[in-house]
């Protein structure tokens, strides 16, 4: 089944009240291990791949090995830039065979990002490639872009923003962050700003980013395992379902990918000092990513069954 793009993806998620799971990708295992559990529940998938990803496993070795799970598929998979920083990395991937990219202005004062934004659609577009883009600042560090401080996404401004740049989809800032550390209080979401912008938007599919719910076996599999993952909270599971009910058709998660992977990892090696086979700890690490994201499909997202 060849890459499509995510327009019927997102068409269905919206009318039916679901999101689909977009997932971050940079090596093998990881792309494994989603793949496997989107074929246990029947889910369509987004793989997504950050410009540190990228830098990482390199871009010829990640579409090669998403290429090489498309022949053992039937799911409908989209690719995925996920945080584009600037023009040029967009372009990268668009020519490279992505079939969507995000373009991250948000950083920017809201005329430049509308003017970067329009630049990436207007190359995307001519070439069939769906475009996200931000408005509002989600706090955290991505590997380029970085944001210190939520600025929560204005309903009105995002209409115009979309009106003017024609971007296909928009990445929101009501509260959810990257990382392991979102919440130092009450964990929660300005669900009021989420219905706003729905009203105001009827029909366009939503984006949320930051939203890993930092399982806390995991937490305390990395502690109990000689790790130092204190304090970690992450989005609980039942604001992110609601979110998929009032417009969010894209839900991001890669912290929750790490910590599956690495809480495993620490097990193993504590488990079996003398190993040093990286199959040996890969292969259980793989399917922590697997049953991790079999639960998202199936309990938090509900796209189990969609694909
Ligand atoms: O949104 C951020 C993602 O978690 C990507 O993180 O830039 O470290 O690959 P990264
Ligand atoms: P998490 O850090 O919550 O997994 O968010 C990932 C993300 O938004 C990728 O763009
Ligand atoms: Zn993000």
């Amino acid at each position: 089944m060849p890459l499509i793009g995510p327009k019927n993806m997102f068409g269905k998620a919206y009318k039916e009240g679901y999101a689909v799971g977009a997932f971050n990708v940079n090596n093998m295992e990881i792309i494994q291990g989603i793949m496997q559990a989107g074929a246990e529940e029947k889910a369509p998938i987004i793989l997504q791949v950050s410009a540190g990803a990228r830098k990482y496993a390199g871009q010829n070795y990640i579409v090669k090995l998403i290429e090489a799970a498309l022949l053992e598929t039937e799911l409908p998979v989209v690719l995925h830039l996920d945080h584009g920083p600037d023009f040029e990395l967009c372009k990268a991937c668009i020519d490279g065979g992505f079939t969507s990219v995000m373009i991250d202005g948000s950083h920017l004062p809201f005329e430049e990002n509308i003017a970067l934004t329009a630049k990436v659609v207007a190359y995307a577009h001519d070439r069939g490639v769906w475009v996200e883009a931000e408005l509002g600042r989600i706090e955290g560090v991505e590997d380029d872009v970085k944001a210190e401080k939520s600025v929560y996404t204005d309903p009105d401004q995002a209409k115009e923003f979309i009106e003017r740049t024609g971007c296909d989809s928009l990445a929101v800032a009501i509260g959810t962050s990257h990382g392991a550390y979102k919440f130092k209080g009450d964990a929660k979401l300005d669900f009021p700003r989420l219905e706003k912008i729905s009203e105001l938007l009827p029909g366009y599919p939503l984006v949320l980013h930051g939203s890993s719910s930092v399982p806390q076996e995991f937490v305390e599999m990395c502690n109990k395992y000689g790790g130092r993952v204190g304090g970690a909270r992450g989005v609980p599971e039942d604001l992110l379902r609601k979110a998929g009910t009032l417009g969010v058709c894209k839900i991001n998660i890669d912290t929750d990918i790490r910590l599956a992977m690495t809480a495993s990892i620490r097990k193993y090696f504590a488990e079996h000092p003398a190993d040093f086979d990286p199959r040996a700890y890969l292969k259980p690490a793989r399917e922590a990513v697997k049953n991790m994201v079999r639960h998202k499909l199936k309990n938090v997202l509900g796209c189990s069954g969609k694909a």
